[in-house]
């Protein structure tokens, strides 16, 4: 597969096929995935894999968690601006009411959306299970670096047959997360990634989404 159409052809999947990925497939993309550059090659990507019973567990663990907090904890870092300003906010609205399309869930179904949302929290049946995690010393360039793993994660997957949802999603259950992977408390948790095959019968996962035409975000001289 040619980059161009590892990149073409990744998108967020949310429902997943129940069938088992090798688990070295998923260590030879994570392998691979760690050639990304990152500034001063500090590589401050931290991964746990999980599959079977421990992925089963995790997922056991948050719905317990949920009857009692059945939005999560306040993540321990921003998901989002505060004040998400034009375009953003816009860009952010569209994509959210473009997926809830796909499956007939109106605005106003808040039940149903908040059904379909917790589905993040089981990786959308995804069999495979990232957790990632970075350590709080880091600033913004090291973000990024982790940004640049898991891109090439993403893409490495799709060489693979797979897709995959990275899940920020998961960043409300850092409590949890963090007991149950005994994460030490110098790392924060930043986001899962579901792993596996795509369910392409499911509505969902035909949700296509835009991105700004170049001249909206890049200016060109000379
Ligand atoms: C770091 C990161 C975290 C994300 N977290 C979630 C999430 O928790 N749940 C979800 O359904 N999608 C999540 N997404 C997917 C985005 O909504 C998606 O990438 C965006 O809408 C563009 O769609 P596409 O990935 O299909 O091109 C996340 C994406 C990134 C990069």
């Amino acid at each position: 597969m040619k980059v161009s159409e590892a990149i073409a052809s990744r998108k967020t999947i949310r429902a997943f096929k129940p069938d088992a990925v090798p688990r070295e497939t998923v260590m030879e993309i994570l392998r691979l995935a760690a050639r990304a550059p990152s500034g001063g090659n500090l590589q401050p990507w931290k991964v746990h894999a999980l599959f079977g019973e421990a992925r089963d567990e995790l997922v056991r663990l948050t719905a317990e968690a949920r009857k009692t907090n059945p939005m999560g904890e306040a993540p321990e870092y921003l998901i989002y601006p505060p004040e998400l300003s034009e375009p953003y906010k816009s860009r952010r609205f569209r994509i959210g009411e473009a997926m809830y399309a796909t499956m007939g869930i109106p605005r106003e179904d808040k039940m149903a959306r908040l059904k379909f949302f917790a589905g993040n929290w089981a990786f959308f049946g995804a069999p495979v299970g990232l957790i990632v995690t970075i350590d709080r010393m880091m600033q913004q360039g090291q973000w990024a670096d982790l940004g640049m793993f898991l891109q090439n994660v993403m893409l490495l997957a799709r060489e693979h047959g797979l897709h995959t949802c990275p899940q920020e999603a998961w960043a409300v259950w850092h409590r949890v997360i963090r007991e149950y992977l005994e994460v030490p408390q110098n790392e924060m948790i930043f986001c899962g990634m579901g792993i596996g095959y795509a369910d392409e019968e499911h509505p969902v996962n035909g949700c296509a989404s835009e991105r700004a035409p170049l001249e909206e975000w890049v200016s060109v001289r000379g």
